[in-house]
């Protein structure tokens, strides 16, 4: 009996030690260590530090490119943010995982480069992907992206792969990678093998759950499919859990995530190739949600609700969401667009993330909210009620690059409101209520060097007030409509004079009131 007990001893220590088998990490240890110093050279942090539109509140990269959040998770007492960075130039090329970690979703302080592009599955990038805490150790899935010459034309490959960590900070490369080599091929359904990628893992039920987003070839719809798994490394594959139809949701959709809230599941996707329809759907890609009931034993979503976007501004793409402690959902997107100019590139820099937004269900629809912990920023206010005007109006005190603001407008009576922001004699950031159009527009026209146009949302008045929340920083703008029914954000690049505010009305108005703040920042 005893004999019997030492085989199974011998063979669980061998199997756990198999399940956490690291392959030879000597190269990927050395590109990490130098993308880490790369970041550290004074000259060019120098650069990005007198960058003008360089964030106040906040999170960006030291210095070169970064575009999505990656692997957002709790782990060790610290929130942890990791994103797609090329710590070598402000372009999209060379991809690795930088990472941040911070007590309170605000403050973040670097930590050395995570991954880096060092092995034949993941030669031309590390992709997104996202986090899990699997029996203490820190788990990373991202997707390793080939890409290969092939008589003139590049053949691209995409797999999904496991890094692990035990401190948090260094991260080696699983000896199974690739965990999940292509996208199935699935009774008829052939996917994509060069557009499969940005996993998104949780668990349920003592399993691992991993949406990866993709393309089914035949129609060029985009889809997301699930697989399941004990251990993170062995993988099958459960069902496609959504597709589009008829090309309507876009050819790709990238990025998918998941969360339960609310007594809700919701899936979250980045769909690229949606076509622009009037006035919707004008920037580049989306990011959106759908309300509904994930079946796990099918592996199918039901959906409840329509396509909702989570912002209508120009700029915020790719959301990761994670869980707060205190069971929260919370997503923060790259508040950016794909191939729109970034001004802030000749500073050495490009992109930053939007600020973390609670997500919450209301009416069986999706709205988000800045979470709380950013009112920790707030240092002096500046507190009006009740001013009722016609025409412009503006206030001593309430001006400036980086500033929060509530505010509720009474509109009983006008019908255009407009409130123009980082103003000058030619500058402005216009947001505008039209009350006969029942809508909010969010103006850029005039807001600076680079980028223009406009975008509008659909959005009610509730008994005639419209409630504004409102954070701008040195080069953004987050406005937060009606208790988060509708967001609106914008990368802006104006001179450093500009900042002023005003308020215009073509009516009578009133201010209900109007809670100006200035915002600490969060580098020292
Ligand atoms: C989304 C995305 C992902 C991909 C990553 C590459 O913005 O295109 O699909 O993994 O960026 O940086």
């Amino acid at each position: 009996m005893k004999s019997f007990w030492s085989v199974i001893l011998v063979v669980a220590t061998f199997l756990s030690f198999q399940s956490n088998a690291l392959a030879d990490n000597a190269s990927h240890k050395q590109l990490v260590t130098k993308a880490t110093a790369a970041l550290k050279d004074t000259a060019k942090n120098k650069a990005v530090n007198k960058s003008q539109w360089y964030p106040s509140f906040h999170f960006a990269s030291q210095a070169g490119w970064m575009n999505d959040p990656n692997g957002l998770i709790f782990f060790n007492g610290e929130y942890h943010l990791f994103y797609q960075h090329n710590p070598y130039s402000a372009k999209h090329e060379n991809m690795h995982w930088g990472h941040a970690a911070s007590p309170d979703m605000v403050n973040w302080r670097y930590l050395p480069v995570a991954l880096a592009p060092s092995e034949d599955y993941d030669k031309n990038g590390v992709f997104s992907g996202s986090a899990i805490v699997h029996d203490g150790i820190l788990s990373l899935l991202y997707t390793g992206n080939v890409e290969n010459k092939v008589n003139d034309k590049v053949e691209k490959h995409q797999t999904q792969n496991l890094a692990i960590s035990k401190d948090g900070i260094n991260f080696g490369k699983s000896a199974n990678n690739p965990v999940i080599k292509m996208a199935p091929h699935y009774s008829s359904y052939v996917f994509s093998r060069a557009d499969f990628r940005d996993p998104f893992v949780w668990m349920q039920d003592e399993h691992y759950y991993a949406l990866i987003g993709t393309q089914y070839e035949k129609t060029k719809d985009g889809a997301v499919l699930l697989f399941k798994s004990k251990d993170l490394r062995n993988w099958v594959f459960i069902n496609i859990t959504a597709i589009g139809s008829k090309g309507e949701m876009g050819y790709m959709w990238e990025c998918p995530n998941f969360t339960h809230l609310g007594g809700e599941d919701v899936l979250m996707i980045s769909p690229q190739g949606i076509k622009p329809n009037g006035k919707q759907f004008l920037n580049k890609y989306q990011a959106g949600w759908f309300v509904g009931k994930l079946d796990y034993n099918s592996g199918r979503f039901k959906q409840s609700s329509p396509f909702g976007l989570f912002d209508y501004g120009f700029d915020f793409y790719a959301p990761q969401v994670m869980k707060t402690p205190d069971g929260r959902s919370v997503i923060i997107g790259w508040l950016d667009m794909w191939d729109t100019k970034m001004p802030e590139q000749s500073h050495g820099w490009a992109g930053m993330m939007s600020l973390p937004r609670e997500m919450k269900i209301v009416n069986g629809r999706v709205v988000t909210l800045p979470v709380a912990e950013l009112k920790a920023l707030r240092t002096d206010v500046e507190c009006l009620r009740n001013i009722a005007f016609k025409g412009t109006k503006s206030f001593n005190n309430v001006k400036g690059e980086v500033y929060e603001m509530e505010l509720q407008a009474d509109l009983a009576k006008a019908s255009k409101f407009e409130l123009k922001l980082r103003a000058s004699q030619h500058q402005e950031t216009l947001l505008v209520y039209d009350k006969t159009a029942g809508v909010l527009k969010l103006n850029r026209d005039k807001s600076g060097q680079g980028l223009t146009g406009e975008r509008e949302v659909k959005l009610p008045l509730v008994n005639n007030k419209l409630k504004l929340h409102i954070f701008v920083d040195k080069s953004s703008i987050e406005v937060f409509a009606q208790d988060g029914k509708a967001v609106m954000s914008s990368r802006i690049y104006p001179d450093k004079t500009s900042q002023a505010v005003h308020f215009v009305s073509d009516n009578d108005m009133v201010l209900d009131y109007l809670n100006f703040y200035k915002l600490k920042s969060i580098h020292n």
